[in-house]
């Protein structure tokens, strides 16, 4: 693998459109953020980019600290996505971390976690969401410490990585810690489009980074329907994010 150039081996995110805009998926083994306001469809796009991993024969895991296990399988049952057969057969693991028991979830994040995903032996993995690692800690140190810690983890497992985060309302070309944006290889903005009147009136998606590789820059709107994400690569002139 050439890590110096285009050629890495491509993940496949199985998001149409969306990987003929990253020429093929990840570059394997990146750590990508995905960013976007509440209801942009970033659980969404976690959950898909696992569940076209493993139903080809790809370990995921799914590290929720947002949602309880059994709303999130839900939600990829009403996509008819096959998450329980997965589950069963061990290919989609999912894992959840509770902000709220602050100290064994530190503990984990900066301790056991990195070994844990190893040992999991996951080619694919995501995180949702990266936001709610602010409420483990008090101060900017600890968070940034915590947010390294996982980003580490993730990478020394050598799978390839989505972590989510909430974009900041008033900013919401950026995460709301401001800091996600350094730590990932890639950047994806998931926003709403607004109409003349200001409305919102769809939505669209904006690849900011993906280092050592070309992507398209343009904002190329996307919906979710019956199957999940869809991203029309296509459609030209499209305002905002
Ligand atoms: N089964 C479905 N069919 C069609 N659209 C759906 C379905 N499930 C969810 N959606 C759409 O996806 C949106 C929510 O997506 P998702 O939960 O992934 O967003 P999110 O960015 O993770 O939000 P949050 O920041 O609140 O966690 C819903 O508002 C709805 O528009
Ligand atoms: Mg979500």
């Amino acid at each position: 693998m050439n890590e110096s150039d285009g050629s890495r081996t491509r993940v496949a995110t199985g998001i149409a459109g969306l990987d003929e805009m990253l020429g093929g998926g990840f570059p394997s083994g990146h750590v990508v953020l995905v960013t976007g306001l509440p209801g942009t469809g970033k659980t969404c796009l976690g959950l898909q980019y696992l569940v076209h991993g493993a139903t080809h024969g790809e370990r995921g895991v799914f590290l929720s600290l947002e949602e309880d296990v059994g709303p999130l399988l839900e939600s990829a049952r009403q996509f008819r996505w096959p998450v329980d057969a997965l589950v069963k057969d061990g290919t989609l693991k999912v894992l959840r971390i509770d902000p709220k028991e602050t100290r064994q979830s530190l503990h984990r994040i900066q301790g056991e976690l990195g070994r844990e995903l190893t040992s999991l032996k996951a080619q694919r993995i995501v995180v949702d969401s990266v936001s709610l690692l602010n409420m483990l800690s008090d101060d900017e140190p600890s968070r940034r410490q915590t947010l390294f810690a996982l980003a580490d983890a993730c990478r020394e497992s050598a799978a390839t990585t989505v972590l989510t985060a909430e974009a900041d309302p008033i900013h919401p070309e950026v995460s709301r810690d401001g800091l996600s944006e350094y730590i990932a290889d890639g950047v994806i903005l998931l926003g709403y489009r607004a109409g003349a009147d200001g409305h919102r009136v769809g939505l669209a998606l904006r690849i900011l980074k993906m280092r050592r590789t070309s992507h398209v820059r343009t904002v190329q709107p996307y919906s979710i329907g019956a199957a999940g994400l869809t991203v029309d690569a296509r459609a030209v002139d499209f305002g905002a994010p």
